[in-house]
């Protein structure tokens, strides 16, 4: 038999674009394709692109500027641009990229295996970027880059708006999956070793909305709380004006439900969320993370920000750290406002200028890094329990995991440790990081 064809599928962007890189090589590879790491060896290379900032665009043009000679070199090899910008870039990809083959955005993947076949047969350009219906292949559980951990989505697309973000453009209409088919597939990733799924959608909180049968994400969450084997159990992203109250009696009663919500801000002046379409208030916002506090004890809170959204003032901007102080995340992503075309934020003047948004974001992570280091600093001395992932990536004598609350462990071990839970007591920190050392005779739940 001649040698499989090579895959190489180089992924930027959020875990939605993770996740279906993993399902499109799957795909691939059950037809027949063997994986490579390198551009040398690849036959097809797959580039799954973000468009959720100007940087992310950045580095995908960068990294298909530099395929062009790859592909002078050797005219069979493929190359094909998938996900957020093949959608919104579509028509300057093929202008400026004249060796790309095949363009295909976030909703026709399910047909990917098709389309690589078609170039590969014909030596046509392929274009796919279809709207409306989101395509979804089946997953092939048994291929997952992770023996432990998955993703699974239960929705698509967005319906929210916010006044700068591109995601409800590029990928189409909020559309939620209808639970059985969630729950089947969560029982088959469990059967074949998962203990923690992450539950994936640009704002889980109104998932079943489109489904128009009750069914939400707390009755989502009830029946895989359910299954047996499944140890966690996490969801992102949440909106802060669709967290309930329900939602958070149900994180403190469901045992695999993990206490740690990703809940972004955004900002903390009430003029910028009004115009960032929120539709929410900072007052709203504090109410939340309080009632969220009081229902679920030991939660931990992450939030993402935007500095620099047009008209920020510097009291504005103030109220932002103000809000920062005062929530003590455990977790914060900052960023620097990117205009993205087609956005409502797009026809206001971007004229917060780059150095100030710099200094801001700047700032903001001072802070942030200052509670990190303190709250940190206070866990050391208490024993937790760690899902151990695997080798730390700096030292692979010691091995990474996370607890339920999501804080990042650091300690010495055997790799085979790696899947259980084990206990940890902690004896130093970092801002992002606790080290501790196994607690003997400790047994660890396998
Ligand atoms: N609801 C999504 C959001 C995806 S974008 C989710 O599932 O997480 C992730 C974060 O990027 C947003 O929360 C926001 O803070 C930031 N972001 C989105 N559009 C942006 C833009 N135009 N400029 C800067 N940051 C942006
Ligand atoms: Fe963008 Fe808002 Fe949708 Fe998130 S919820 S993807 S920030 S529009
Ligand atoms: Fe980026 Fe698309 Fe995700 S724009 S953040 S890859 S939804």
């Amino acid at each position: 038999m001649a040698h499989p064809p090579k895959l190489l599928v180089v992924t930027f962007g959020c875990q939605m674009n993770k996740l279906d890189s993993e399902v499109v090589a799957a795909c691939l590879l059950e037809a027949g394709y063997a994986p490579t790491e390198s551009p040398r060896e690849a036959d097809v290379i797959l580039v799954n692109t973000c468009s959720v900032r100007q940087h992310a665009e950045d580095k995908a043009w960068s990294l298909l500027g530099s395929l062009r000679r790859r592909k002078q070199e050797r005219p069979e090899l493929v190359i094909g641009v998938i996900g957020c910008m093949a959608q919104k870039e579509r028509e300057r990809i093929q202008e400026r990229m004249p060796h790309v083959d095949l363009v295909c955005g976030p909703m026709e993947l399910d047909r990917l295996a098709e389309l690589v076949e078609e170039v590969r047969a014909r030596r046509e350009r392929v274009l796919a970027v279809g709207e409306g219906h989101v395509g979804r292949a089946p997953r092939v559980v048994s291929r997952r880059p992770n023996r432990f951990q998955a993703f699974v989505a239960i929705m698509r697309g967005c319906d929210n708006y916010c006044a700068y973000c591109v995601v409800p453009y590029v990928r189409g209409r909020e559309e939620s999956r209808p639970p059985d088919e969630i729950v089947a597939e969560v029982q088959a990733l469990v059967a074949d070793g998962v203990r923690e799924v992450t539950l994936l959608g640009q704002n889980v909180n109104s998932y079943g909305r489109t489904l128009g049968d009750g069914t939400s994400l707390v009755t989502l969450l009830r029946r895989l709380d359910a299954i047996e084997g499944l140890v966690r159990l996490r969801f992102v992203t949440s909106h802060p004006k669709d967290a309930t109250d329900e939602l958070f009696r149900a994180m403190a009663e469901l045992p695999s439900v993990c206490p740690h919500l990703h809940l972004p801000a955004q900002s903390g002046s009430n003029r910028v969320l009004r115009d960032m379409n929120r539709r929410y208030t900072r007052e709203h916002y504090l109410e939340r993370i309080a009632r969220l506090r009081e229902l679920v004890p030991g939660v931990e809170v992450a939030s993402d920000f935007i500095v620099g959204f047009p008209g920020e003032t510097d009291a504005e901007f103030e109220e932002t750290a103000d809000l920062v102080r005062q929530v003590e995340f455990q977790n914060c992503f900052i960023f620097k406002y990117s205009p993205r075309a087609g956005t409502r934020a797009a026809e206001l003047p971007d004229d917060v200028p780059w150095r100030v948004k710099q200094e801001r974001n700047r700032r903001l992570l001072a802070i942030q890094e200052a509670i990190m280091r303190r709250r940190n600093a206070a866990m050391v001395g208490r024993t937790v329990e760690v899902l151990v992932e695997g080798a730390s990536h700096r030292d692979p004598a010691h091995l990474t995991g996370r607890t339920s609350a999501n804080h990042i462990v650091v300690f010495p071990g055997d790799p085979a440790l790696a899947g259980q839970i084990s206990p940890v007591r902690l004896v130093a920190s970092t801002p992002l990081t606790l080290f501790g050392t196994l607690v003997q005779g400790g047994a660890s739940r396998g």
